[in-house]
């Protein structure tokens, strides 16, 4: 491949750990520093602290050839070229993204700048940032020439992660210098020459030698812009997509239906057109807030991401009050809950519509008993087994002699269930799917009372339809 760069990438989260590796797997040497020395002991054993398709093998296959890990900040800053700050931009309490960890980074590689750098902004931020970065370089003595700052934002979903970056849909690079958007242009040539999808041992993907990834270059602002208007957007999607699925539950309307004759308008396209339980995870909610952060900062009326956060919000309220109109009432009752994770593929919690409904109904005073493919242990530490919350060894244990059985999470196994075998599990045979997983005709065929997200529900006989309580 092209001549390999020096690259410091800093934080090893999704985003850090992700680049770090992709960025070996495309010939570079990469130094990843965190300052927590019990994760970066993990990974120079070859330990993978997130579950992530892909990475353990990306790591195995580039640890200390291609990718070293330490907690030397100084060293690693004077042994590069590009600088990646990849650490977390949690949301403050105005919904504003908190930029203090950037800016303690960026404090550091000022005091060890000692030849021209770029630093490149990973981390989802707000724009602007771009210029306080260069603002607090100045700040610290450096000059304007030893340094450029550059945006490149990370599009990368948990549990495809790797596939993304190595096949991305595109490459933003938001630079105010050529010579900055030259280097960054070096460090993706293996992806939009080519090159990389014709090694032998390269991961398939969407992009082939034939056609390569496309890397766009823009302003800094642009670039950071990019990043959260599109994240709003898919949120947008996804709540627009909800809000006709409770439109279509009242008319007995079929919202798979809806998204099907609506995807297949190009304009429109059929991905985050699936209706449930509403989006969850590290990014959405918290971009999504911090772009109306950013909008209200700059005098602009942007109430439409307001509205996106209330519909995905309210989803969880919908589903919560299914299961109550199913059951009546919940104290006492058992429940089984298929899934903990935000979203299928990955072990993150982290704002899981899922959990949140668990809470809710074990505060209502039901017993649930869950299971999650990987999410598990991380929910333990939030949910600790308790009388009210238990924790199965695969669905079937979790459905046993349960009053209904919830799915809260798009993992594909739930579903591919035995359904035969989940009726006899079962206590009654109510299933409230909130990812419609399944078909309601395939539901009621195996017995089942079905409730989903934006379709008609199908009872079974013995168990009736509520009466006088809205689904
Ligand atoms: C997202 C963006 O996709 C990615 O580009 C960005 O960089 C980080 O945020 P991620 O949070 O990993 O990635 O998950 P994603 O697959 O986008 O799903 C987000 C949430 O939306 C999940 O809770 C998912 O269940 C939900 N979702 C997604 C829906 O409810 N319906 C859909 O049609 C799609």
């Amino acid at each position: 491949m092209s001549k390999p760069v020096s690259i410091c990438v800093i934080g090893s989260g999704y985003v850090g750990l992700v680049a770090a590796v992709c960025f070996a797997e495309i010939g570079h040497h990469v130094i990843c520093v965190d300052n927590d020395e019990a994760k970066v002991k993990t990974l120079r054993e070859g330990g993978v602290p997130i579950y992530e398709d892909c990475l353990p093998e990306l790591l195995a296959k580039h640890l200390d050839r291609g990718v070293e890990f330490t907690s030397d900040l100084a060293s690693a800053v004077e042994r590069s070229e590009a600088i990646f700050i990849a650490v977390g931009t949690p949301q403050g309490e105005t919904g504003a993204a908190d930029l203090s960890y950037v800016e303690a980074v960026v404090s550091e590689i000022a005091r060890h700048i000692s030849s021209y750098k770029v630093i490149v902004e990973k981390s989802t931020v707000p724009v602007y940032t771009n210029e306080w970065i260069s603002r607090v370089l100045h700040r610290h003595g450096v000059d304007t020439q030893s340094f450029d700052v550059v945006s490149n934002p990370e599009f990368l979903r948990e549990g495809t992660a790797v596939i993304d970056f190595l096949h991305p849909d595109r490459i933003v690079v938001g630079a105010n210098s050529e010579r900055a958007a030259e280097v960054l242009r070096r460090i993706y040539a293996p992806l939009t020459t080519g090159v990389y999808y014709e090694q032998p041992r390269s991961l398939a993907g969407s992009c082939t030698a034939a056609q390569p990834a496309r890397l766009l270059v823009t302003s800094a602002q642009s670039a950071e812009i990019i990043k959260h208007a599109s994240n709003a957007f898919l949120a947008l999607k996804i709540s627009f997509i909800n809000a006709v699925a409770n439109l279509a539950e009242s008319v007995d309307a079929d919202i798979e239906d809806i998204a099907e004759g609506m995807g297949l308008d190009t304009r429109i396209g059929p991905k985050f057109l699936r209706a449930g339980l509403g989006y969850g995870g590290s990014c959405f909610p918290k971009d999504v807030a911090a772009f109306h952060w950013v909008a209200h900062q700059q005098g602009v009326n942007f109430k439409l991401l307001q509205e996106i956060r209330k519909i995905n919000e309210t989803q969880r309220d919908i589903f919560y009050n299914k299961v109550l109109a199913a059951l009546w009432t919940l104290r006492g009752k058992r429940l089984a809950a298929l899934g903990l994770a935000f979203k299928g593929d990955t072990d993150d919690i982290r704002d899981s519509p899922g959990i949140e409904v668990i809470k809710k109904l074990i505060e209502a005073g039901a017993m649930v008993t869950a299971y999650d493919p990987a999410a598990m242990e991380r929910t333990k530490a939030v949910l600790p087994p308790s009388d009210k919350m238990r924790y199965a060894g695969d669905a079937y244990e979790a459905a046993k002699d349960a009053d209904a059985v919830l799915i809260l999470t798009d993992w594909k196994q739930f579903g591919k269930l035995d359904l035969v075998r989940l009726n006899q599990a079962v206590r009654f045979p109510i299933v409230i799917d909130g990812r419609n997983l399944y078909k309601p005709q395939t539901m009621h065929e195996h017995g089942f009372t079905y409730v989903s997200v934006g379709r008609p529900a199908s009872y079974h006989a013995q168990q009736g339809k509520p009466r006088g309580m809205a689904l």
